[in-house]
């Protein structure tokens, strides 16, 4: 941990396109997302249709295409694209000398949530 940061890992341990997820002591999982420019974006991992694990999705630029019934979310806002609706909370994340670091009061938010 540090200050206000949660270490979840090395940034080599998610897939470039991938996802891996991080659970949440009394709260909802959360799915982190590398994109292929080594982007890094975190979501409560249930998508705003119908709870498809979004870390299960295929990751297109910075967006991922959820399993289930393909609505496109946008990583950064948590917003569905296109002509869908709906939102899904997103979690500041960020990578700092190789490590992923987790916002810990926005992980302390999806557990208040959920
Ligand atoms: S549950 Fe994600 S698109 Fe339906």
């Amino acid at each position: 941990m540090i200050g206000d940061w949660i270490d979840v890992g090395p940034l080599a341990a998610i897939p470039l396109r991938g996802a891996r997820t991080v659970p949440v002591a009394g709260g909802e999982e959360i799915a982190i997302f590398r994109t292929g420019d080594d982007a890094v974006y975190a979501l409560v991992n249930r998508c705003p249709h119908k709870q498809g694990p979004l870390s299960q999705g295929i990751v297109h630029g910075h967006a991922v295409a959820c399993p289930l019934h393909n609505m496109r979310i946008s990583l950064a806002s948590g917003e569905a694209m296109g002509d869908d609706e709906g939102c899904v909370p997103t979690i500041p994340v960020r990578v700092d000398a190789g490590r992923v670091l987790l916002s810990r009061m926005g992980a302390i938010a999806t557990a208040l949530a959920a």
